[in-house]
């Protein structure tokens, strides 16, 4: 049996079969995206820039860009409550999963989106990757901002090269973005689930906003440093909250 606020070292296709039906408020997922680039000719790959190149080896190296298997699609509405989930994507993937969740699902849906100011300089016969999806999906599910920064769709901000290097995940997505949807689809002591933690951001989104997380990790090094990372981050919380109140006392 799983227990809440841990995350497990396996695959998630087995991992989630453990957690009950209807058990859970809110799924965050960020999904290796299947990327082409591997299967390009030379010729292709010698016009993108060594920069470009650089990227696309490191993600080839741990496995970022085979996809994933989306029976796990099925086992997501299996152990949602009602739907409520947010999946990172990119352009190629858009159409099945409007498919899947708006045409046979009959889902609303929104499109939120995070603008990299910074990406690099490569648009040689194509716009600039200047942007990753992250599409919500929602059958009776929740979607409650409370202010206007929280509603807006769009977030911007620059590619997070110091997290990247601080927790040694290369993709790892922005901590504020993750915290925004969790407050604005989610209620204090929901259940998260995010069925690939990376470096453990959902988790430590969930500590931040005070929600349950379940989480997992195939890769046993992005594992080690998720733990840790919730291990400082948890640490830290109970520093700020036992100043607070330490405060409250003078
Ligand atoms: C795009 S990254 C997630 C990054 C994360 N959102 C963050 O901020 O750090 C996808 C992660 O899923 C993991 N992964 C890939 N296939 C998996 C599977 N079948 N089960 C569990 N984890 C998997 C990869 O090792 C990778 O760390």
């Amino acid at each position: 049996m799983l227990k809440i606020n841990s995350i497990y070292n396996e695959d998630c296709m087995n991992g989630i079969k453990k957690i009950p039906t209807a058990s859970v408020d809110l799924v965050i997922i960020d999904p290796p995206y299947q990327l082409n680039f591997s299967k390009r000719k030379n010729k292709d790959r010698d016009k993108l820039t060594s920069a470009t190149c650089k990227i696309h080896e490191e993600l080839i190296g741990v496995h970022l860009t085979e996809g994933y298997n989306y029976n796990l699609l099925d086992e997501l509405v299996r152990v949602m409550k009602k739907i409520n989930i947010y999946i990172w994507c990119n352009k190629s993937q858009l159409q099945m999963y409007f498919d899947y969740f708006v045409k046979n699902l009959e889902c609303n849906f929104e499109i939120l989106v995070w603008n990299k100011t910074n990406p690099l300089p490569t648009y040689h016969n194509t716009y600039l990757s200047d942007k990753e999806y992250c599409l919500y999906f929602k059958k009776k599910g929740y979607c409650n901002p409370q202010n206007y920064e929280d509603a807006r769709t769009v977030f911007l901000s620059s590619t997070n090269i110091k997290d990247k290097r601080k927790y040694g995940h290369p993709t790892i997505k922005p901590l504020d973005f993750i915290r925004k949807i969790i407050r604005n689809s989610s209620k204090e002591n929901d259940v998260i689930l995010d069925c690939f933690i990376g470096s453990g951001t959902t988790a430590v989104a969930c500590i931040y906003e005070k929600r349950n997380y379940i989480g997992f990790e195939i890769n046993k090094n992005y594992y080690d440093i998720a733990i840790k990372r919730i291990k400082e981050t948890k640490e830290e919380n109970i520093k700020k909250h036992s100043k607070e109140r330490s405060h409250e006392f003078e």
